[in-house]
């Protein structure tokens, strides 16, 4: 199998950590749209347009399946990206809805999604999760740890801040939607803010649990060829995902 991962930026490289951990592609093939990151600022039109471009980028590559690692893109492009791709497309939305089910026993848990003003504007978490049976819901735009990561800060004063900014009139959650691709990265963080008993979906773990169900793997890959490209500086890209990853590229 070779997949597509698709992201904003760098952020999904947490998707493609995941995928790695699981084994799952010979072929891992990442476009991260550097030259235009954030979406999470952008209009639907506009970031409909650049997920279909990225469709056309992936043509290049005769890709098995297409993922999503932007829950941004995910929220609003899913459906024109299938239209316009020759190969299944999934995201990260509908797997952390399934996810964050699968992680909660109870259906009056109270759910919090954290993500970009867009996500959380699209209600696309809400839309899933009041399908899925639950009510409690609470969604906070939170975009100021998308640049908090970037500057590779995941914890300290800033974070602390940040935290306080966002979330001083909010009670604990029964589960932490982390609705954004750069929040694994400070999940930590996050976990000792709420405390050990709020349970934090990850956009990676999810798609992985959503692939092992949806896909026969007959055979893993435990060392799989990997290429990233960028719309912009594609060697600060690959640094991260040396640093981030551990791997060797
Ligand atoms: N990748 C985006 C997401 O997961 C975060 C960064 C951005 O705003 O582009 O929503």
């Amino acid at each position: 199998m070779k997949v597509g991962v698709f992201d904003s930026g760098i952020g999904g490289l947490t998707v493609v950590k995941s995928l790695l951990e699981h084994q799952f592609f010979e072929e891992i093939i990442y476009f991260g749209d550097t030259a235009r990151v954030p979406y999470g600022i952008k209009d639907k039109n506009t970031i409909i347009r650049y997920a279909i471009e990225a469709v056309e980028f992936f043509k290049n590559f005769e890709l098995d399946l297409i993922i999503v690692a932007c829950n941004t893109v995910s929220a609003y492009a899913l459906q024109e990206m299938r239209e316009n791709s020759s190969c299944p497309v999934v995201g990260v939305v509908e797997a952390g809805a399934l996810a964050t089910c699968n992680a909660l026993t109870c259906k009056d848990s109270n759910i919090l999604i954290i993500g970009t003003k867009a996500t959380v504007n699209s209600k696309a978490y809400e839309k899933e999760l009041l399908a899925l049976g639950y009510k409690n819901l609470d969604a906070k735009a939170t975009g100021l740890f998308v640049p908090l990561v970037e500057e590779e800060i995941y914890d300290g004063e800033m974070i602390d801040a940040a935290f306080k900014h966002y979330f001083k009139d909010l009670k604990t959650p029964d589960a932490l939607v982390l609705g954004c691709t750069h929040f694994p990265l400070i999940s930590d963080a996050l976990q000792s803010y709420f405390g050990e008993k709020t349970k934090l979906i990850h956009s990676g773990n999810a798609i992985a649990e959503q692939l092992e169900k949806e896909f026969v793997f007959t055979k893993r890959y435990p060392s799989p060829e990997i290429k990233f490209f960028a719309s912009e500086n594609p060697e600060a890209l690959r640094n991260i995902a040396r640093k981030w990853l551990g791997i060797e590229i």
